[in-house]
């Protein structure tokens, strides 16, 4: 797997959470064993929800709306970097992706037919204040204003991400998020936007995989604005931690009634082996791609994923941050695709304690945290390049709900890369079965956290449609809607048809 590729793939992949000491050999021997014992066919049979578990389902601004340059929208580092040649696979662009902008009443109208009760979309920093600061864009807002309003007609709960990667560029003109002073600008959006439409949503989340953006953004710079320098990404990483705790406030000040979680990119994390070497690689990659958002939030403190001495010179921290990024949140939101299996890359790492990205084919290994973080393929691989791994979810909700003393979560984002398409011998439907399977054998595992005590209120299947897949332009499907994107023609999949009778029926009881 090439470096780009890992990053694909490191995409969804956010994060791991420390799990248990025994080492992954150990697991192996006895993997089959739990696999078939958590998703026999009687424990999938038998999965239920509690009463008023919200059934839902997620896009994001950039991947989906289109009309990149209209109604007085500014440009995004997204917008800057798909038009430059040579970052995205075919060329591809936001520019229509699925218009939705335009067909947000036909989509909605798909999420209410599936009887889903929760939908979570991204708001684009740019439509609000086209250059990140300053005066309010009214067009945009009332864009927002109408979707939300249309949501809340048909008996779906809005569910708001302030901030899915679409960073105004004017902002990124001013030193892009290692810039301290970003903070502030981010925290006056989430004001402007609980000013307007705090009457009605009530869910906020400030970030969507800050790990993800921050160090693909900054520190390997294969994500926009295409900056490597792991300095960088420490200085970013602050400031959006900082961000968090402010928006928290500001959101919070306008809207009393509003509350705030996260939509944080996961997964659950396993020693390579039993050794203690592995076992503290392990801890330091919960830290730095878990837990780097959250356990500063709820507890005002950085959680230690460094070797050596925590650089909190070279992040730019100052006296009295720990207080502005303590914001305990009211829910815990995060997002779930795979697993990642963790070594001591120490004596791979760059020596010399510099601050330096070295990176490998398995992964980054940087000389502050220098552990090696892999996707096994025990499982089957997505089309998407992911290991299908469902009891990583129970592991990973469990985890959560015992560290952070059993908080309200959210799954906020979970699914998979098929390509299946209409078939015509199927009356034009698309029998995407991988897909339906997936979420079947990883509802069950999250059944068993509830059923096991983790407090789960909400499921956000990914994707209402497929979309403008990142890097992979248009090459990834992960959408329960197929798209047609030579004329928007939407045909939703059997997957979705499927997970619509699973939300009727509150359960995976006769699905
Ligand atoms: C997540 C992102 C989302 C989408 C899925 C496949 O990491 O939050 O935008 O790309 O992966």
């Amino acid at each position: 797997m090439d470096r780009r590729q890992f990053f694909l793939r490191s995409l969804v992949a956010g994060g791991g959470t420390l799990l248990g000491s025994r080492g992954f050999a150990d697991r192996i021997a006895s993997s089959a064993s739990q696999v078939s014992d958590a998703t026999s066919s009687a424990r999938v049979a038998g999965a239920g929800f509690p009463n008023g578990f919200l059934w839902g389902i997620a896009t994001a601004s950039y991947q989906v709306e289109g009309a990149w340059n209209e109604d007085g929208k500014g440009e995004s580092i997204w917008d800057r970097y798909t038009h430059q040649a040579g970052h995205i696979r075919g060329g591809a662009t936001g520019d229509v992706a699925c218009d939705h902008y335009h067909l947000y009443r036909h989509d909605i109208a798909i999420i209410k037919q599936l009887n889903l009760k929760s939908y979570r979309f991204s708001i684009a920093w740019p439509r609000i204040q086209p250059t990140g600061r300053g005066a309010v864009n009214q067009k945009g807002i009332d864009h927002y204003s109408r979707v939300v309003d249309l949501l809340l007609e048909a008996g779906i709960r809005p569910f708001c991400t302030l901030y899915h990667w679409d960073l105004p560029q004017g902002l990124e003109e001013i030193g892009g998020w290692p810039n301290r002073d970003l903070a502030g600008y981010f925290a006056d959006y989430a004001g402007v936007l609980a000013k307007h439409l705090g009457d009605r949503i009530q869910v906020w989340a400030p970030f969507n995989m800050p790990w993800t953006f921050t160090y693909l953004g900054y520190g390997t710079g294969v994500f926009p604005p295409g900056r490597a320098g792991y300095r960088d990404f420490l200085r970013a990483a602050h400031t959006v931690n900082l961000a968090q705790g402010q928006a928290f406030r500001a959101i919070k000040a306008a809207s009393p009634n509003g509350t705030v979680g996260s939509a944080y990119g996961m997964c659950p994390a396993y020693p390579k082996t039993d050794s203690d070497a592995d076992r503290a690689a392990t801890a330091r990659y919960n830290a730095m791609n878990n837990l780097f958002f959250l356990e500063t939030a709820m507890h005002g403190k950085y959680p230690n994923p460094f070797i050596g001495e925590f650089p909190y010179e070279a992040m730019g921290f100052r006296a009295g941050d720990e207080k502005i990024m303590q914001v305990p949140l009211d829910w815990i939101g995060f997002h779930y695709y795979t697993r990642r299996i963790v070594s001591d890359a120490s004596s791979s790492a760059r020596s010399g304690g510099g601050l330096a990205t070295e990176t490998q084919d398995t992964g980054s290994v940087d000389a502050l945290t220098q552990f090696t973080a892999a996707m096994p393929n025990e499982g089957p691989l997505t089309e998407g390049g992911l290991e299908v791994w469902p009891r990583g979810i129970y592991d990973l909700v469990m985890q959560i709900s015992r560290e952070y003393n059993h908080p309200i979560i959210e799954i906020t984002e979970s699914g998979c890369g098929y390509l299946d398409a209409p078939y015509e011998q199927a009356g034009g439907h698309v029998p995407d079965t991988r897909r339906i399977e997936f979420f079947r054998e990883e509802l069950a595992e999250l059944a068993r956290a509830i059923a096991d005590g983790a407090r789960v209120r909400a499921f956000h299947a990914w994707a209402l449609l497929d979309n403008f897949e990142w890097l992979d332009g248009y090459s990834q499907r992960y959408g329960l809607t197929y798209v047609d994107f030579r004329d928007q023609k939407r045909t939703v999949k059997d997957s979705g048809l499927w997970y619509g009778r699973v939300a009727a029926a509150n359960g995976l009881n006769g699905s």
